[in-house]
């Protein structure tokens, strides 16, 4: 590979690749799949599903998109600044993509990372090849330091539950543009889950992917139990740091998706797994795989966020799953001594917001519900469940039942909703949550993203037979407007941190 490190722009230390060394590097360094002789040419290769990802870190950005021929193909990268009328400058930089053959509905997939990125920088991007490239489009980078990060986090488009495409993707696109109107300076894009309805049906899976939100930042794609039986949500994301071990799959990884991953975003851990492998050990499997990430890339982290699918402390229908019961048993001790600060789940299309819970107890017996501002403590640990983001279906809060599970039984002070959630929502409208991340302090909200009117599917269609706020009694409320608002303080007493957390005192106000 073909290094330059004098023609780059300000800042910009890219890896280069010359186009004519590009052939070169992809025959090293690409992966074909099956069907390479009879690819067509570059030229004339179909791209689309182009998708922005998270990389290993704030430095990398990674594209996944498909193509309907297993070419040689690249990411071309350059900073906004340098691109005149649509042409990129002759130092732009070109990342080869690994190509491969998709093993369902046909084609190929590729990816590539982009890495060496510099702070506060406008990069334009295309993907493809010399005379086939896809659209330009662009994405911001933020300040690399300091302590403050805000990312926004989606349950379930599961475009296609409703039964009507178009809807659930007017929904989903309209919800991602409110949300980034509302928070152009997100630096994330996080996944609860079940991108689509049914795991391989493309249709679902364009019209997830419409929105060019899903260009311009990064998405942390997770698995949920509607993309797990097909291939099709590992052929979309490319994610890093995967470990695709057999414990990370429900089933056989041919036909199946699966893997756990992890990333870091400046002092922020994340670390994402597939809840839809919990049976024949795979819950401890996961638990190991985080304590490795833990001890390995944990002592930089001012704060870790774990990302699943399935709600432990589910607030509607999946409440007393089979499946949810065992995760509840087997996950709440470990992640508490893993000094996990904040859950984010899915899967139960409404929202919830647990008491700080430790050692899968209520922290503090005194926390009230609806509590604006806690303390976390060591080893607590607050748990979200993000409602459905597009609209698409809605589940609607149930009992709290100790027949179904003696162990997730009514909350002493609000007999209405389970011992563990200080919030339990739904109003049959879309919302997504806002984390903000402020030095010591986590702001986590929910948002409302829409209305009753349309861009609402399960509503418009008849699905749901009431809306708004106190089952429909209440007039919705506005877009942008909260559900729930509360500042997480997560000081464990670290030297150093308090004189910190003074200093950021006032940052709220
Ligand atoms: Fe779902």
């Amino acid at each position: 590979m073909k290094l330059d490190k004098g023609t780059q722009g300000p800042g910009l230390v890219l890896r280069r690749v010359a186009m004519s060394a590009t052939a070169a590097a992809l025959s090293a360094g690409a992966v074909f799949g099956g069907g390479l002789a009879t690819a067509a040419h570059a030229d004339s290769a179909t791209l689309t599903g182009v998708v922005l990802g998270v990389g290993a870190d704030e430095t990398q950005r990674v594209l996944s998109w498909y193509s309907s021929a297993g070419t040689a193909q690249v990411v071309q990268v350059a900073p906004a600044s340098k691109v005149v009328d649509g042409r990129f400058p002759a130092n732009a930089v070109t990342f080869p993509a690994t190509v491969t053959a998709n093993v369902v509905n046909g084609g190929y997939n590729a990816h590539a990372t982009i890495d060496s990125l510099k702070q506060n920088t406008v990069y334009s991007y295309r993907v493809g090849a010399e005379g086939n490239w896809s659209p330009t489009y662009s994405f911001t980078t933020q300040d690399f330091n300091g302590n403050n990060l805000d990312f926004l986090f989606f349950g379930d488009p599961q475009i296609g539950s409703s039964g009507d495409v178009a809807k659930d993707g007017a929904g989903w696109e309209d919800t991602l543009n409110v949300a980034l109107a509302a928070n152009p300076k997100a630096e994330l894009l996080v996944s609860g889950g079940d991108q689509v309805e049914s795991a391989n049906t493309e249709t679902q899976w364009n019209a997830f992917l419409a929105s060019d939100k899903l260009r311009q930042y990064p998405w942390a794609a997770t698995i949920g139990n509607h993309d797990v039986g097909g291939k099709a949500y590992e052929q979309h994301f490319w994610t890093p740091n995967t470990d695709r071990s057999a414990p990370y799959y429900n089933g056989s990884a041919t036909t199946r998706s699966g893997g756990d991953y992890w990333f870091t975003y400046k002092n922020i851990l994340f670390i994402d797994i597939n809840s839809n492998a919990y049976a024949s050990g795979s819950d401890a499997a996961h638990i190991a795989y985080i304590t490795d990430v833990v001890n390995k890339h944990g002592a930089g982290a001012k704060h870790t966020v774990l990302i699943y699918h399935h709600a432990i402390y589910s607030p509607a229908s999946h409440a007393n799953d089979a499946d949810n019961k065992v995760r509840r048993q087997d996950f709440p001790t470990a992640f508490s001594k893993l000094g996990v600060d904040l859950v984010l789940q899915g899967h139960d299309h409404s929202y919830s917001r647990s008491y700080v819970i430790k050692n899968g107890q209520k922290a503090n017996k005194d926390e009230q519900p609806g509590a604006t501002e806690v303390s976390k403590g060591p080893g607590g640990v607050i748990y979200v469940t993000a409602n459905s983001a597009s609209g698409s279906k809605y589940y609607d809060l149930t009992a709290p039942d100790t027949t179904k599970d003696p162990n997730y039984g009514p909350d002493p002070l609000n007999p209405k909703s389970h011992w563990a959630n200080s919030v339990e929502n739904q109003e049959h409208v879309r919302t997504y949550v806002r984390v903000q991340v402020r030095g010591n302090k986590l702001v986590v909200e929910n948002l409302r993203s829409g209305t009753c009117a349309a861009p609402n599917a399960a509503v418009e269609l008849g699905q749901e037979s009431w809306c708004g706020p106190d089952s429909g009694a209440t007039a919705a409320q506005p877009v942008g407007s909260t559900v729930d608002k509360v500042v997480i303080h997560t000081n464990e007493g670290k030297a150093g941190e308090d004189k910190q957390a003074a200093s950021e005192s006032d940052w709220l106000q």
